[in-house]
């Protein structure tokens, strides 16, 4: 089986790549082979690649940037993903696709506040949460296509949140994180399970639909931090005095010199949905603190 996987340089994509099973043979173009940005690269791809199916991981992912770029963000979470639908359904294959848990407004910043579910209503609050509401309608739009939402993705593989955290209190740097924002942490590497577990049933031509895959609990980004802090501290990778500073998302906001996007206070997921499908439960994302923080 042929499998395409759009984005395999990015943290989800390097994930998969890792636990690829040995039955499947990846295609993996580069940004430069396919670049998002030029309408009709990836028809052109999808339509020569005599491919079973369709992973993107392609994302514009710069949340704060995005404010300032709202047309490349549209045309690589949005403008994108529809051209892959169509060329998806040209050759009668699925595609999986990955949206976030910033298609939410948010609700109020508290820890006991409901996890979102599937059917909860989206109004996105920012240029990244729009796009990318954009583009996972439009792979919704096909009863194939299959749509995890993510959140708060951690790993050792390419640039994110939890390795910045884990580098910069390795060499001692300072780092002030928020307290009153809250989501549900996903290590990339529990993502790569639940797709590699998931694949075989759209290959056999099963129906997609749309599912939140995420570490499946509320947490403080604080909480994360100083969680990654710990597992630190057990491998003995940070100094034993190492200390995180506290804020607030408004006073985090007001520090900062570029322009920050606005973030839901709370976003975080429930992956019940999820769990029934997989038949066991979605994996905590505390499980992924060893091996984030052993790949650095
Ligand atoms: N990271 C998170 O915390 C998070 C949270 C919620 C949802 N998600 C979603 O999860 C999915 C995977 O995210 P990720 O964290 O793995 O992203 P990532 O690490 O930022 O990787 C993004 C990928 O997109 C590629 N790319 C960017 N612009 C491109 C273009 N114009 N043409 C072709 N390729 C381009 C990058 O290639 P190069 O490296 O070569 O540029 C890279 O392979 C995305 O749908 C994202 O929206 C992520």
């Amino acid at each position: 089986m042929k499998i395409v996987i759009l984005g395999a340089t990015g943290q989800v994509g390097q994930a998969l790549l890792s636990q690829l099973p040995s039955d499947y043979c990846a295609l993996t173009p580069s940004h430069y082979e396919v670049d998002f940005l030029v309408p009709g690269a990836i028809s052109a791809y999808i339509a020569d690649s005599a491919a079973n199916l369709v992973i993107n991981c392609v994302a514009y992912n710069q949340v704060d940037k995005a404010e300032l770029e709202q047309d490349i963000a549209n045309r690589i979470n949005a403008l994108a993903v529809e051209e892959i639908v169509a060329a998806c359904e040209q050759l009668s294959i699925p595609l999986l696709h990955f949206s976030t848990d910033y298609v939410f407004p948010g609700k109020s910043a508290h820890i006991s506040e409901q996890l979102y579910v599937e059917a909860d209503t989206p109004g996105p609050i920012n240029v990244y949460g729009q796009s990318k509401y954009r583009g996972e309608q439009a792979a919704l739009s096909v009863a194939a296509n299959l749509v995890l939402r993510v959140s708060w993705v951690f790993s050792e593989f390419a640039r994110n949140m939890g390795k910045h955290i884990a580098t910069q209190a390795m060499h001692g740097e300072p780092l002030c994180i928020a307290t009153d924002q809250f989501g549900s942490p996903t290590y990339a590497g529990h993502i790569a399970e639940a797709v590699w577990a998931l694949v075989p049933e759209l290959l056999a031509g099963a129906d997609g639909g749309l599912y939140h895959l995420s570490g499946n609990a509320a947490v403080s980004r604080f909480q994360l931090a100083q969680a990654i802090v710990d597992e630190l501290l057990v491998q003995g990778r940070v100094d034993a005095h190492y200390k995180l500073s506290a804020t607030t998302q408004a006073q985090w906001m007001q520090s900062a010199n570029v322009t920050i996007a606005q973030r839901p206070h709370f976003s975080a997921l429930a992956c019940s949905r999820l769990a029934g499908r997989l038949g066991r439960p979605v994996t905590s994302w505390r499980m992924g603190l060893a091996a984030l923080v052993a790949g650095i």
